[in-house]
């Protein structure tokens, strides 16, 4: 990595966790993740979720297709229910189709009505997946009405997460999009198989960003903005280098009439803006130093991947971002950040 004043060149980094939905949206939104990411992992939450072969493979071809101007590498991930077909991860895993399973709790998020409440029901799979050394992604929250929001998080590291590690010692796991002191702390603390993803919106903003000068619907997400002292220490945690945590956006488009809405849906979509908000908190802590590793290094490493041969280069310059893309005549998605003001920018040129 080289660090200069106004400009940083350094290897073209992944995002291990994006949303990148289907049909039209898919075909507006892809590019947006090649101009910066190299290795892209696919979440596959969709209305009719990825959980067989033949599933991914089209969705695959789909992704491909729509991103021929920027193209990157999707890595696919199988969505683990209560009767998954074993046999489906298990020969997906070894021709290479699918790359890791992803574990959402039943009604935990967005399209996760088809994730689990019940433990026990996926043991056979978590072995299968210990043994052949399938990486587990996870949403890390138990829904409940009896569970406070701001604690489905801190639930499950306390009460869920031990048990899974203590039956399954051997499974690599990633804690996706994390938004507490808490599931940060457990991290450090259980090497090596372990990991974090953090999102860029986590690092920048806490829960009183959503309510400050009223409601925003566009800053809604799960695991929800939790409280500054959460953020505040993620900032720390990320920013210091720890090879454990590393870079997944949780880009996750809706249209704006679905943010906009009576009951609005949670996901903040933030592949235009993603890597230049992580910048900007690397850059504010004064720990540029580590940038690359959190980016381009940790994950790749954590997932045995090779590092990306190819180089990204940022300059200082002034730019303002779109507010939002336009996905027909009245439908549209809202940037994170959009019609605000970013100082670095991604250039081609040397
Ligand atoms: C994601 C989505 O919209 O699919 N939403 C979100 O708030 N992050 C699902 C998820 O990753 O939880
Ligand atoms: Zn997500």
């Amino acid at each position: 990595m080289k660090i200069y004043k106004k400009k940083i060149i350094m290897i073209k980094p992944d995002d291990f966790h994006v949303h990148l939905r289907d049909g039209k949206i898919l075909k507006k939104i892809a590019n947006y993740t090649g101009k910066y990411y190299n290795k892209v992992i696919v979440m596959p939450n969709l209305k009719n979720p990825i959980n067989t072969i033949k599933k991914a493979l089209k969705y695959k071809k789909k992704i491909v297709n729509s991103s021929k101007k920027n193209k990157f590498i999707p890595l696919m991930t199988f969505y683990i229910t209560e009767n998954s077909n074993i046999k489906e991860l298990e020969i997906g895993f070894l021709k290479k189709i699918f790359f890791s399973a992803k574990l959402y709790f039943k009604n935990s998020t967005n399209l996760s009505q088809y994730g689990i409440s019940n433990l026990s029901k996926i043991n056979k799979i978590l072995e299968k997946m210990e043994e052949l050394k399938i990486p587990l992604m996870i949403h890390g929250e138990i829904y409940s009405k009896n569970i406070d929001i701001f604690s489905r998080e801190i639930f499950f590291i306390k009460n869920v997460l031990p048990k899974i590690r203590k039956n399954f010692p051997n499974l690599k796991i990633v804690l996706e999009h994390i938004s507490t002191k808490n599931s940060a702390k457990y991290v450090l603390n259980n090497p090596p198989n372990i990991a974090a993803t953090v999102t860029p919106h986590h690092l920048l903003y806490n829960r009183n960003d959503i309510f400050s000068n009223g409601i925003n619907p566009h800053l809604y997400c799960l695991p929800i903005l939790n409280k500054r002292n959460h953020q505040k220490y993620l900032i720390k945690t990320v920013t210091s280098g720890n090879k454990y945590f590393f870079l997944g956006s949780d880009s996750a488009p809706h249209l704006i009439s679905k943010k906009e809405n009576f009951c609005g849906s949670p996901g903040i979509f933030n592949a235009p803006t993603s890597l230049i908000i992580y910048l900007k908190i690397f850059e504010k802590m004064k720990k540029l130093k580590n940038f690359e590793s959190f980016c381009s290094i940790n994950g790749s490493k954590f997932y045995n991947l090779p590092l990306n041969k190819e180089k990204i280069i940022f300059k200082k310059k002034n730019w303002i971002v779109k507010n939002n893309i336009k996905i027909n005549k009245n439908k549209k998605i809202s940037i994170f950040l959009g019609k605000q003001t970013l100082s670095w920018k991604i250039t081609k040129k040397k």
